[in-house]
Order: C-alpha cells, then structure tokens, then sequence
C-alpha cells in the first residue's frame, strides 16, 4: 500500500471514505452554472469486514450550451478502486485495468492529441482524491458510477467506516445506504455525522442491526439538506461514520465461500503484556517551536497511561545523544513523576544523529533483558520520532538500516514517527518493517500532540506477542501474512488463503503464542453461514484474499531487492489485473465503446510514498503522483467554416489538425460553398471588398458580404446581407433585421437570430448552420460561415467547403523553417499533391464575434491550389440564390 497508514501487523485502523460531487462554485439558487446534480447515492455493502461501495451521481446541464461537469469523490488510502464508467446520453463508457506503463502511454498519447489533460491533486491525511471532469452537452445527463473496495482494520474495538459528504448544493435525491453482515453476530452499531446532530437529522437517519444483520440508511429530504429553512445551500458538508463490531465468543471465526476462507482471529480476556518502551525523541534544530511543544505534551499524556509494570527511558537526539536515565526503570509512581519533571525540560537543539540514537535504545533494551532487570513476560519496543533527515555522524541510509537490522537481530519492534514532510519517509518505513515495526506519519497540524498519543495508544496494550497462525499445509494454500509481532487489544489478525481439496470436510487451524487456540473447521457449517447470503455479493472472500494478498505483496515489494522484487512486482501486477483492482501497478482507463486507441480518461493510483515528498526539497518533489485524476472530453462534430478574408478553414478530426486556404476574387464574385445534388442544399457566397478598395491583389482585403442559402426540396430560400435577412417560402418574401431575437421553425427548418450576433439555421437533425455577423461599422460589415453539423449530407456534396464533408486524408512531413521565423512550412501530401504549406492560425468567432477563438491550421496557398478540386474559378457561380 502507498500509505503511512498501512501496518504491516494486523493493527485495526481508521478507514476512511470521502465524496463530495458536483460543479465547484457555492451555490445560490439550487442551480450551479446550470448544472443540477439531482441524484447521488452511496451504496455500501459490508460482508466480513470486506466493503463494497458504488457512488453514483447524476447530473443534468440546463445552461443553453456545453458545461463541464466536476464529479470528485475522496476515496481511503487503504480501498481499491474497481469500477469507474460514465454514462452520457444513455451511452456507457467502461472502465478497464490495465498495467500501469500501457495505460500511461495511451493516456500520453490522448493527452498529447488534446483529448485529455488534466493535473494532479493533493490528497489528505487518509484519503486520496479521486476527479472527473465531463465536458456535457446543453440538455444532456451524465452519470458518474465509482466502486471501490476496502477490507476494514478492527481499531479500539471497532471497525470504522467513514465517508466524506460534500454535495454543494442540494440533490434531491441523497440517499447513504450501508447494509452490514457478519456471519459472527453484529454486536453494537452506530452512524453519525459531523455536520449535524443525529437529533436534528429526525427521520433522515435511521440505524438498526439484528443478529447478523446491520442495516444504516442517510436520506434527508431537500427541505433537511438546507442550511437553514430558506436557505438553498447546503448544510451536508462533512464525515459520516458507520462503526461497528462483531460477538466474539469464540476465539476466532473461519468463514468459507468457494474454496475461499478468511480466518478473522480475536481471543478476549487477556491480560497486557508489560512493556519496555524506550522513546527516542528528536530534540534538533528543526523541531523547535511548535513541534517541540507538541511533543512534550504528548509525552506528558503518555506518561499518564504508562502500567506499572512497564519500564521505560528516554533517549534524546541531536548532533548528540543524551539519556534521562542509565537504564531502563519501571514505571513506579516516583518515576513517572521524574520522567514528567524531565519531559518538560526538553529543548531544542543542534543537528540530527539518529545512528546513535538508535544504537544506544537497541543497546539499553539488550542489556535489560541480559541482566534480567526487566520481566521474563514483557514485550520491548523502540518509538523513535524525528522530523528530519540524518546528518550528523552515520547519515547514510543503506548503512542505518544495516546497523540497526544487526543490532534487533529480530528480537523487538521499532516503530518510527516520521513529524512533517521535510524528512524521507520511506527510509523510515523501510527500516521500521524490517524490524517488526511500522512506521507512522505525524502531520504538523494542531492536532499533532493526539496523532501521537493515538499512535500509543495503538500500540500500548499488546495482549499477545509473537503469534503465528498455522494451517495443515496438506489442507491450505496461498496463505496471507499469517505471524504477527503482537497482537494488540481491539485489533484483530486475519489470515485468508485457499482450499487445496474445495471438497475436503475439516481442517485445524492453531494460533501459537505464549498460549495455543487450536479451532477445528467444519468446512461445510462454515460454508452454510454464507451461502445463504447472496444476495450481498458473491466471490466476496476470494476478493478479500486477493485484496490481502496484493497489499501484503506490494508492503514486502518495499524493502525486496533486484529479482525479488521483479518477482513480488510480478505477482502482485497478475492479481491486480485479474481482480481489476487499481493499485500503484495497474491503472483505469475509460474507453469509448469499442474504441481501445482513444481512451478518455485515466485513474491512476497514488504511488509508494504518495505524499511524503516535501515541496521544500525540489531533489524530493520530482514525482508528485498524489492523486486520481480523470478528464474527459467527449469527440465533437468536426467543423468547415469561411470568416474573415475569406479565410476557409476545414477541420479534420482523424487527424485532430485543420488546414486553411485563401480566395482571392474581385469584389462582386459569387463563390460556390457547398453543393449537395441529393438533399438539394446549397450555400453560395458573395464577396465584397474593405474600404482601401485596390486593385492590387496581394494587399486588396475581401469578405464575404452576402450568403445565399437554398433548399430546392423545401422551395426555400434564405438571403442574408450585413443589414437583414430575407427568407422565402415559395414565393412569399419575409424580412427580418439583425436587430431581432427570433425563431422562425417550420417543417423540420429552424431560424434562429440572436440579435447582433449570429443566427443559426437548421434543417432538421443533421444539418446546421451557424452565420456570424461582424460589426465594424456602416459599409464594412461583413459575414462569417459555419457549418456545424453536416452529418446528413449527401456524399456527392460540392463546393469550397462542400468537398471535404467526406473523410479525407492528409500526410504533414518535413517541417522546417519558413521565411516568416514564426511559422514553419512542410510539405503536405493531400489528394496525390505534394504542397508546401506553412503553420498558421485563424480565428474560430462562433463564441465570440469580437474575441474569436485560435484554431492553428496548416495554410495552402495560392487560392487552395492542389487542396481543392480544380481550381479556385471552377467555384465560381453567377447567382447567390
Ligand atoms: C463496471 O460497472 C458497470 C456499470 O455498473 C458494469 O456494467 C460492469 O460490469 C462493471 N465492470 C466490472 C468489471 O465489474
Ligand atoms: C516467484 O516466487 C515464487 C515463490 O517463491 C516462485 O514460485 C516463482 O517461480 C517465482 N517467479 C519468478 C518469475 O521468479
């Protein structure tokens, strides 16, 4: 697991889920920016301890034209994502797995055509960021459908389930709904959330459990979302916690589906083991300040929940190394009290020697235990916290590692606090796993002084020590991790593997620590308590032991070297893709339907030390991999317009590139665009010249001053000048003046005029067209053509424009300087020409007539030669209508 928050001993710990949906600005009216999220369900099913949950959003856009939709969802550290599909306009688009490389190349490729882009996100303390952008169209819905999964650590005698809620603005449709069996027996239950008491919640919240059963629904109606009574924003904004725990009778519980078992083992009743604890703090430079502070305090309040029988010391670390005693003294009142006097003497200072430090800590554990000053039945460990790099005395890594691995020869844990960013996390990691420890990342907030504690906590109440669950190997294959350091109260050991004989009828399985619990499975019993329990989801145990067996693989990966490694990597990348989990090896990409080439999205889980590196330190901040992140942007109609000088600008989305061409005709001409001998259609174009009328050619400016637009099918005839708008319908004239907003719609045609700007006209689906007018002043206004929807045209059509609505082909080669340093020629092979053409841009005013949008195409000259048909005279027609 990429996570500080992953402990290699069955440690139970918070999970955690967080999802927040919908477009990113604070709502006023209910709507956002148009978009109405209307529907949002988080369905979680929770069988053994393994969650499944599916969020679903869906969202409509109202705005009159395409909106980007945000769908964001904060997923724990410790769940896989399995499923990601989008569904738009009733079509679905999958989510698949694939290795992490593959993927990566593809989503380059995308990205590097434009089709997708996009940066990642930082992620919190225990969750990691999962973001989707939709680019949605005007009156369509999108649905967002996300699943994940997470087995859930038993923490302090619970397990933990927590989701973040965050829907900005109200859903009228919000629904949690978390439906809990466990085959043992639900003992408590509860659900709460943060942003309002369950009080207020009424009939919002309900949460019942039965036997086996737990059952937690979250639906508040849109009047209870509201901040206040007349309010339209939001007052879910915040953490749901589901929490639960199980009957422990027995002191363990095998569950069996498909020659799959989970052997979840708990025993109850025993007493602590006394410890022998040396803390070794960092007292250097760099914790000086707050984080000394929060230190001692912590320490104070650990001193409180120190047994009797434990014996403990402090080492402090700087460029030095000092001890508060020789040895290690038991916790006796009178010594509690010196070790509070002394912690509150702690200060700051010098470099940072954490060899020493160490060394001495392992040395002062080895001598109590040789001279037998502390108990025969005691567990020791070490709990180093430092916030910074060694670089006084052994500083290198590799060196520490080896010293302390040969000085704990196995025989205790430390655990390694890693305070703050500034510091190389995985080290720590790395040197804690190798000596039966975990390391833990304090963040440097306000709440540190409890990340610690908590952190004691955890680890202050082992009830067993060096247990080891054994199988017949006869009987059980593909075993997860099954020895553990400690045990430790409220936490649990699991241990999942495989049948050798589905038909075998019984197996034992020992736990042996300094006692042995010995339970005899009856395979079939233990089948029958879930068969009858389908209805939750059915493989569920042998994706639990995928889900353990990958974690354990990529945990191990972490300190492995050369083969072993690849060997590790190997297996852990098989299972990834069998289960379809995303994990650090293997990505989600979103495809269109049968399109693998294409793929338009990209999940993509946080790598090893996702967020350890510290943005001081540029050497470390390389490979900021934190988060998800999805982008997506649906294909669109390719487009062929003429504006300006008639610039003609053809589009051609196989290529995602355009190519552009000049007219250059006298004042007066009328231009073919397009020509469709089928549906009748045909647009033709009138060319007026700019106030510095010239002959001169090569200075002389042109514009299209006058469209024509016939449908000889319909007898329907549009002209459109720079001052009105005439339409005919068989011989009856009617006039319309830019000055109007109006739609005129008749017979599958429609006429649309936004006042001063443009106006759409459409015949039918399938074909559109859009006409700009620009305003320069009296005389000199002139107009722009778009063909935004051609789908519906005959393959016969002709014209400037007309010609390239069929898929063309074109090869841009051998791009070089050209004679203006801004711009490069190539050659260009298109319709069996060889042409040089040069890089250049034009302006795309659909949006905007004043601003216009930059489309970069590649220029033809001399009239379009060797692009078009013919030649550019061939085009022209006496007649606009
Ligand atoms: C992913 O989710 C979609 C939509 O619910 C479903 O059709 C598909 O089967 C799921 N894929 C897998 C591998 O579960
Ligand atoms: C990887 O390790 C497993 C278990 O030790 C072994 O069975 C397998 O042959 C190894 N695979 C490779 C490719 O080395």
């Amino acid at each position: 697991m990429a996570s500080a928050w992953w402990p290699c001993l069955a440690l139970a710990l918070f999970s955690s889920l967080a999802a927040s949906f919908g477009p990113r600005r604070i709502p006023r009216l209910g709507l956002v920016d148009g978009i109405e999220v209307y529907s949002t369900k988080i369905n979680s099913k929770v069988t053994s301890r393994f969650a499944h949950n599916v969020i679903t959003t869906r969202a409509v856009n109202h705005a009159e034209e395409a909106k980007e939709i945000f769908f964001d969802a904060e997923l724990p550290k410790t769940g896989f994502i399995t499923n990601f599909t989008l569904t738009i306009d009733g079509v679905t688009y999958p989510g698949n797995i694939k290795e992490k490389e593959v993927a990566k190349k593809q989503y380059e490729k995308a990205v590097s055509q434009g089709k997708t882009a996009g940066l990642v996100k930082a992620s919190g303390r225990k969750l990691e960021k999962f973001t989707v952008s939709v680019n949605v169209a005007a009156g369509s819905k999108v649905t967002f459908e996300l699943t994940y999964e997470e087995l859930l650590k038993r923490n302090k005698g619970k397990y933990e389930m927590y989701l973040k809620i965050q829907p900005k603005q109200l859903v009228k449709h919000f629904e949690i709904d978390v439906h809990i069996f466990e085959p043992q027996g639900i003992s408590t239950l509860d659900a709460e959330a943060s942003f309002i008491t369950n009080d207020l919640l009424g009939s919002a919240l309900t949460k019942s459990f039965s036997g086996q059963k737990g059952h937690v629904s979250f639906k508040p109606s849109l009047d209870q979302q509201r901040s206040c009574p007349t309010c339209t924003d939001s007052l879910l904004n915040g953490d749901f916690t589901v929490t639960y725990d199980v009957n422990r009778e027995s002191p363990g519980d095998v569950q069996i589906v498909n020659g799959y078992f989970v052997h979840f083992f708990a025993p109850q009743g025993l007493p602590v083991v006394p410890k022998n604890v040396v803390f070794v703090i960092d007292v250097s430079g760099s914790m000086s300040g707050r984080k000394i502070q929060q230190t001692r305090d912590a320490l104070l309040k650990i001193l409180e929940d120190v047994k009797k029988d434990d014996y403990l010391n402090f080492i402090l670390f700087s460029g030095y190394v000092t001890t508060w005693k020789d040895q290690l003294v038991q916790a006796t009142p009178e010594n509690l009290q010196e070790a509070k006097t002394f912690v509150k003497s702690i200060r700051d200072q010098g470099s940072t020697n954490i060899n020493d430090a160490l060394l001495r800590a392992i040395h002062m554990l080895n001598k109590a235990q040789e001279e037998h000053r502390v108990p025969e039945r005691s567990t020791s460990i070490i709990i180093m916290l430092t916030d910074g790099d060694a670089n006084t005395g052994e500083s290198r890594p590799e060196k520490i590692r080896e010293n302390v691995r040969n000085a704990i020869e196995g025989k205790f844990s430390l655990y390694n606090l890693g305070f703050g960013r500034n510091l190389d996390y995985s080290f720590l990691e790395s040197m804690a796993l190798e000596n039966q420890g975990l390391a833990r990342r304090i963040y440097e907030d306000s709440d540190a002084d409890l990340q610690l504690q908590g952190f004691y906590e955890e680890v202050a109440n082992p009830l067993l020590t060096s247990v080891k669950v054994e199988y017949p190997d006869n009987a059980i294959q593909d075993l997860t991790q099954n020895s553990y350091q400690h045990f430790y109260d409220g936490s649990e050991i699991v241990v999942a593997g495989r049948l050798v004989d589905e038909d075998m009828n019984n197996f034992k399985a020992d736990a042996l620590s300094d006692l042995v619990y010995t339970k005899e499975v009856d395979v079939k019993e233990a089948e029958k308590a879930l068969k009858e329990q389908d209805y939750i989801f059915g493989n569920f145990i042998e994706r639990l032991w995928a889900y353990l067996t990958i974690e354990q693989l990529l945990e191990k990966r972490k300190n492995a070297q050369s083969e072993e490694k690849e060997n590790l990597t190997a297996q852990a990348l098989d299972l990834s893709l069998k289960y379809h989990f995303v994990t650090p090896l293997t990505s989600m990409v979103v495809t269109k339907p049968e399109d693998n080439e294409n793929q338009m999205a990209f999940a993509d889980k946080p790598g090893e030390d996702a967020e350890g590196k510290p943005s001081q330190h540029p050497a470390r901040s390389a490979t900021p991999s934190t988060a998800y992140q999805v982008r997506y942007q649906p294909p669109q109609n390719p487009y062929y317009y003429v504006d300006g000088d008639p610039h003609f600008i053809i589009q051609v989305p196989e290529k995602d590139d355009a190519i552009c061409f000049n007219i250059d005709e006298d004042p007066g001409t009328v231009l073919s665009l397009i020509q469709d001998p089928v549906t009748g259609l045909s647009v033709n174009g009138q060319i007026i010249g700019d106030k510095r009328d010239s002959s001169n050619s090569n200075t002389r400016k042109t514009y299209f001053g006058k469209l024509g637009i016939t449908n000889a099918q319909m007898d329907f005839r549009i002209e459109v000048t720079t001052e009105k708008i005439t339409l005919w319908n068989g011989v009856v004239p009617t006039t319309l003046s830019w000055l109007d907003t109006v739609t005129v719609t008749q017979d599958g045609l429609s006429v649309t005029i936004n006042r001063k700007k443009n106006m759409v006209i459409s015949f039918g689906r399938g074909v559109t067209f859009v006409v700009v007018l620009h305003r320069v002043w009296k005389k000199h206004d002139f107009l722009g053509f778009y063909v935004v929807d051609s789908h519906r045209m005959s393959a016969q059509t002709h014209g400037l424009l007309g010609q390239f609505f069929h898929p063309f082909d074109f090869e841009v080669s051998d791009v070089h300087p050209g004679s203006d340093p801004t711009k490069p020629d190539a050659i260009m092979v298109v319709k069996n020409h060889q042409l040089t053409v040069t890089r250049g841009s034009q302006k795309d005013y659909r949006k905007d007539t004043s601003v216009g949008m930059k489309v970069n195409c590649w220029f033809v000259h001399n009239n379009g030669e060797g692009l078009i048909d013919g030649v550019h005279t061939d085009y022209i027609v006496s007649n606009l209508l």
